[in-house]
């Protein structure tokens, strides 16, 4: 679909994405390439950051691969600082990095809620930690630089089987709304979350829905009942990261079709 924004809304920014090989992270990368920022993406996977940043550069965008894991500080630290060198800047930093699997809390045992924790909560903090020297020297659209937080939906009410994500997301809200407070006041730094909903064609989706499911759902036309695309998620990305969101600080906007308010009808 074409975007509604002007291809230069981000023109001349640098944007960091955790997660950015797959997914929702991909597309954020990729929208923000088609509207002129500089991508750095990270990831675990090097064929996967590889296969990713081709893509992009096939579209024009000058992006670079950066492996590590968002649970080890020194690759934080080492991966922020080759983007710095590689681009001169960080401007604006997604962490779309997550760890989900469907498990009962019987099932779960104590170390596999903390892995979940570890790379959603602390691994967020961890970057948003190591990023801030970066950040502080960034020149933002508008003021300081940006944090976008990827979150989730499930722990607003209760989702089965997803005990450890709806605690590590709910614990990524809270750091956003910390860290809009805080670096927002000393910093000029804003800091917001978007939380999806079911998004089609996502690891996220292909691991916690049924196939069944899958093409159900996107078969119907009703808001509240279809899936939602990478883009919707981006598009969103884009409102938070140009000019038209600088006054937006330490929000999470759900961007779902208003899935999660969703009941059975009696
Ligand atoms: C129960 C499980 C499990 C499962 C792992 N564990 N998988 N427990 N059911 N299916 C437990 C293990 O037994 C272990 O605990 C602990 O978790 C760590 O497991 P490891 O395999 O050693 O961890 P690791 O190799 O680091 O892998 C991390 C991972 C993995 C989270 C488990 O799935 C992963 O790397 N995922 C990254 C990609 C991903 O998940 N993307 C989708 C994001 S979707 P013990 O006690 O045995 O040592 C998303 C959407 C959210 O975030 C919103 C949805 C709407």
């Amino acid at each position: 679909m074409e975007s509604p924004f002007k291809a230069d809304i981000l023109k001349g920014q640098v944007a960091f994405v955790t997660g950015g090989g797959s997914g929702i992270g991909f597309e954020i990368s990729r929208q923000f390439g088609k509207h002129g920022a500089s991508v750095a993406i990270m990831g675990r996977r090097r064929q996967v950051l590889d296969d990713a940043v081709s893509a992009l550069q096939s579209e024009g965008i000058q992006a670079i691969g950066l492996d590590g894991d968002v649970r080890k500080r020194e690759d934080a630290s080492r991966v922020l600082e080759e983007a710095f060198k590689h681009f001169g800047k960080l401007d604006i930093l997604v962490n779309g990095a997550a760890g989900n699997f469907l498990a009962s809390p019987e099932d779960l045992s104590p170390n596999g809620l903390k892995t979940v924790l570890d790379i959603d909560s602390v691994g967020t903090f961890t970057m948003c930690h190591e990023a801030l020297k970066y950040l502080k020297k960034g020149k933002g659209p508008s003021t300081g630089g940006l944090i976008l937080n990827i979150s989730a939906t499930l722990h607003y009410t209760a989702s089965w089987y997803q005990i450890h994500v709806s605690a590590a997301k709910a614990a990524v809200d809270s750091i956003t709304r910390s860290l809009a407070l805080e670096w927002g006041t000393d910093y000029d730094i804003r800091v917001n979350g978007i939380a999806p909903g079911p998004i089609q064609d996502t690891p996220g989706m292909r691991k916690l829905a049924p196939a069944e499911m899958q093409s159900d759902v996107s078969r119907d036309d009703r808001l509240l009942r279809k899936l939602g695309k990478t883009w919707d998620i981006a598009m969103a990305a884009l409102y938070l990261a140009s000019d038209a969101g600088k006054f937006v600080n330490g929000t999470t906007m759900i961007v779902d079709g208003g899935h999660w308010l969703s009941k059975p009808r009696y």
